[in-house]
Formats: structure tokens, C-alpha cells, sequence
């Protein structure tokens, strides 16, 4: 286990040193979430430090945190409408770059970033690719007065919803609100499940992530593979 937990570090490595080569002075750049992102954001660091001239958009609180730790300067997220380059994670990802995200909790940010990124660069480890997504549970932001009428809502689309803890208490998103982790077996027709997902009332975003990707880099045993549109 910890020889595969260190080489699937090291693919992340690799992949966010291809990932940043995207970033040129001037730019906006949004900032992901997670472990994979973490190492994009320390390599952005230090061309900040080398000088380059960026200002950046966090998609969680964790992320701001760890930017204007390592003196990456941030823009307020109110302030955003337009992003030239976004470097984050993805839990699970297809050869054709379909996406689920939102393991982190962070993917109501993310998923607004991702929207108004020119290009959006997801950086992998070579675990995330699969065939088909749904392997993966799908993350749902819920606001908590509507929980049980969500709920009701996931389970007749046939998904199995658990509500997501953390220390025994449910897990608070940076936004207030509960995550719902869903089963829905191996998703045969991702833009249907969305445009469903998308109708529930009290939902706020549901983490797949379609058509939102410019360019998959996953690291592996080799280098990194580069997956396009
Ligand atoms: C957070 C995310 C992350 O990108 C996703 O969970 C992958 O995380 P990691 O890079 O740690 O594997 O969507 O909301």
C-alpha cells in the first residue's frame, strides 16, 4: 500500500510540472482542490516567486489558505468572470474527458471555476482513468433544509445517498451546506443523470464534471499521457 500510495504522489508530480507549463505571466489562474492540486499549486508558487506576474482564484477555503501561505497572490472569488487557466483534480476520469469531482467536498467552486476557465487542465494519477464513471460515489452539495426532500429525489432516480460525516457530525461544505455521496452503479448516460440532478430543487451542484475539461494530464509509470478534446 504505501509503495502504491507513493507512486501515485509522484504521478500527481509529474503531471502538475506538465500542468503549469500552461501558466504565462498576466494570466488568471484558478487553483484546485486536493492532493493532486496541491502539488500545481506549490510548483505556482515558486514561478510566482521567480517572479511571474499572475493573480490566481482559490476553489475552496483550504486552497486560499495554502496560496497566500506560499504568497500567491488571490482575487476576491466575487470579483471573477473570466479564468485563462485552471490546474485541479479529478476523482475518476474517461479517455473522453468526462469527469466526477468532489471527493474534497470542494466542488461547488470548482465547478463555477471550471466554468469560466478558457482552459481547464485536469492533472491525475494513472487510478483515476476508468472505462465508465460511477465506480467512484457521486458528491452532491445539498442545502440542509431540503435533505430529506433530496434524498427522496436520488433514491427514484435509483442512487443510494449517505449523507457524508466527518468526526461523527455531517461534513460542512465551505458554502454551509451537507455533502451526499451517491451510488448509482456504473453511469451508462452522464448527461441524462445530470439534466435529472440538475431539476432537483435544493440541490446546488452534483460533481459530474461534463464537457468542463480542456485537457486530462495523468502522470504514470512512464511520464504523463496527455488525454484531449
Ligand atoms: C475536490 C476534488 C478533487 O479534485 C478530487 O477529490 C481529487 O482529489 P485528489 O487530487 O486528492 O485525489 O474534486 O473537491
Amino acid at each position: 500500500l504505501e509503495n502504491h500510495q507513493n507512486n501515485t504522489a509522484l504521478e500527481k508530480e509529474l503531471a502538475s510540472k506538465e500542468a503549469v507549463k500552461y501558466i504565462k505571466s498576466g494570466m488568471i489562474v484558478g487553483l484546485g482542490t486536493g492532493s493532486s492540486a496541491y502539488f500545481a499549486i506549490q510548483q505556482i508558487a515558486a514561478l510566482v516567486e521567480n517572479g511571474m506576474q499572475i493573480k490566481a482564484v482559490a476553489t475552496s477555503e483550504h486552497t486560499a489558505n495554502l496560496a497566500s501561505e506560499l504568497g500567491i497572490p488571490l482575487m476576491d472569488f466575487k470579483e471573477v468572470r473570466s479564468i485563462d487557466v485552471t490546474i485541479d483534480g479529478a476523482d475518476e476520469f474517461t479517455a473522453d474527458l468526462q469527469m466526477i469531482k468532489g471527493g474534497g467536498g470542494a466542488l461547488f467552486r470548482e465547478k463555477i471555476v471550471a466554468s469560466l476557465t478558457k482552459q481547464e487542465i485536469i492533472i491525475a494519477d494513472s487510478t483515476k482513468l476508468v472505462e465508465q464513471l460511477g465506480a467512484f460515489t457521486l458528491p452532491v452539495e445539498v442545502v440542509p433544509l431540503a435533505l430529506n426532500h433530496v434524498i427522496d429525489k436520488i433514491e427514484a432516480l435509483d442512487g443510494k445517498p449517505v449523507l457524508r460525516k466527518k468526526s461523527g457530525a455531517p461534513f460542512i461544505t465551505d458554502n454551509g451546506n451537507y455533502i451526499i455521496d451517491v451510488d448509482f452503479g456504473l453511469i451508462a448516460n452522464p448527461h441524462a443523470l445530470a439534466f435529472n440532478l440538475n431539476n432537483i430543487e435544493g440541490l446546488l451542484v452534483h460533481g459530474l464534471f461534463l464537457d468542463l475539461a480542456s485537457i486530462v494530464i495523468m502522470g504514470n509509470s512512464n511520464g504523463v499521457e496527455v488525454f484531449k478534446r
